[in-house]
């Protein structure tokens, strides 16, 4: 039978490391061991846990993903958002998900505009499929709120501890829908393996939801309503949730208050440390966005994927953008994207968007 407690020795055996980098780390806190006595032990347990916690350290990235990093970062001083959402980087979206932060007043403007929202969708079954789900929290409302002739409700979403958080708020608000997750990068290309399956599998029409203007994220946002209009039919449905351009309301001290803490996620994974740079919001009122920006306030260095990564004090990244859309562009934008707009509708904050995708002859 295996031991459950170790010496040292036995445990470095096991992790098949020198046993004087085991005491090391054991003097320092860094790794699970008790002294009893004189003697040092550990749990067998403790140690297959130590292992899988550094797997999980490692594996933050794909190696894909490690690739788009590298290549953003050294390439043109940037930071994809998308990467921020990984791992605690969810839990700390949700925490900050307040209404000006996030756009959770969408869930506002969705309430008032409900009836002539339901009235579009009634008499239609559909498959409801969450594009950037977070935590499901807003596609709950909603189900609740504005169809319920939803026959399944998928996530789809870059990161896997959102779905999860979707999977557990549907378990409790719709448990009586078929729940499915598609962990994918919307960015990299059409949708239409997924729409496409939902679809056969389900038998009806797909209503996508794309809320917490997510849309004004993007670099290109042209680029991904394409990728979403070529997994659709003309008979699905896209519902945008956006942030409207308001000047009377720019939240640069509410984001640069509460908005800041997900946007470390990344920078800590690579070994900036908060020491080492500070992160703030501005507006760039030419193209009415708020821009994000890690800022060294020393020189940096490290290896990171095998890459010797430097950057001077002084030297910027960007980590994010927030785009206002005002009526003009947002026309513009999903009419050259080949949609018609079904329903438009904004508040002094947000805007929503319902449309479909025009046949090819339709479109300018
Ligand atoms: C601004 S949050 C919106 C969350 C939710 N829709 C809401 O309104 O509360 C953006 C979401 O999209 C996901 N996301 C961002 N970029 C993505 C990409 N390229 N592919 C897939 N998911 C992405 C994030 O992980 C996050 O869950």
């Amino acid at each position: 039978m295996e031991r459950p407690i170790l010496t040292i020795k036995q445990a470095a055996k096991l992790l098949q490391v020198d046993p004087n980098t085991i005491y090391r780390w054991a003097r320092g806190g860094k790794f699970p061991a008790s002294k009893i006595g004189k003697e040092w032990r550990v749990l067998r347990s403790d140690v297959i846990k130590f292992v899988e916690s550094k797997k999980a350290q490692t594996q933050f990235l794909t190696k894909s993903q490690e690739a788009e990093l590298i290549t953003a970062l050294v390439g043109r001083r940037e930071i994809p958002l998308k990467l921020e959402y990984l791992g605690e980087g969810a839990d700390r979206y949700v925490a900050i998900s307040a209404p000006e932060v996030a756009g959770g007043s969408e869930v506002e403007i969705i309430y008032q505009y409900k009836e002539r929202l339901s009235d579009f969708l009634k008499n239609r079954r559909f498959n409801l499929l969450d594009i950037g789900c977070g935590d499901g929290k807003k596609a709950a409302f909603f189900i609740s709120n504005i169809t319920k002739q939803v026959s399944s409700y998928s996530g789809l979403d870059i990161s896997p501890r959102m779905l999860d958080l979707a999977g557990q708020t549907m378990q409790i608000a719709h448990p009586e829908l078929a729940y499915e997750q598609f962990i994918d990068d919307f960015e990299h290309g059409s949708i239409s393996n997924t729409t496409y399956y939902l679809n056969r599998r389900y038998q009806h029409n797909n209503l996508i939801l794309f809320l917490g203007n997510t849309i004004g994220n993007l670099s290109d946002a042209h680029r991904v309503l394409i990728n979403l209009r070529d997994g659709m039919s003309s008979q699905d449905l896209l519902f945008v949730g956006m942030a409207f351009y308001n000047p009377k309301n720019i939240p640069i001290a509410s984001y640069n208050e509460k908005a800041i803490d997900l946007l470390w996620t990344v920078p800590e994974k690579i070994g900036i440390g908060r020491q080492d740079a500070k992160i703030y919001w501005t507006y760039n009122a030419a193209l009415r966005q708020l821009e994000c920006q890690l800022e060294f306030i020393k020189n940096w260095g490290k290896i990171f994927g095998g890459n010797p990564i430097r950057f001077g004090k002084g030297q910027k990244i960007r980590l994010a953008i927030s785009r206002r859309f005002t009526k003009d562009d947002t026309f513009e934008l999903f009419a050259r994207a080949g949609f018609k707009i079904e329903i438009f509708v904004h508040d002094k904050d947000n805007a929503l968007v319902l449309c479909r995708p025009h046949a090819w002859e339709k479109r300018i």
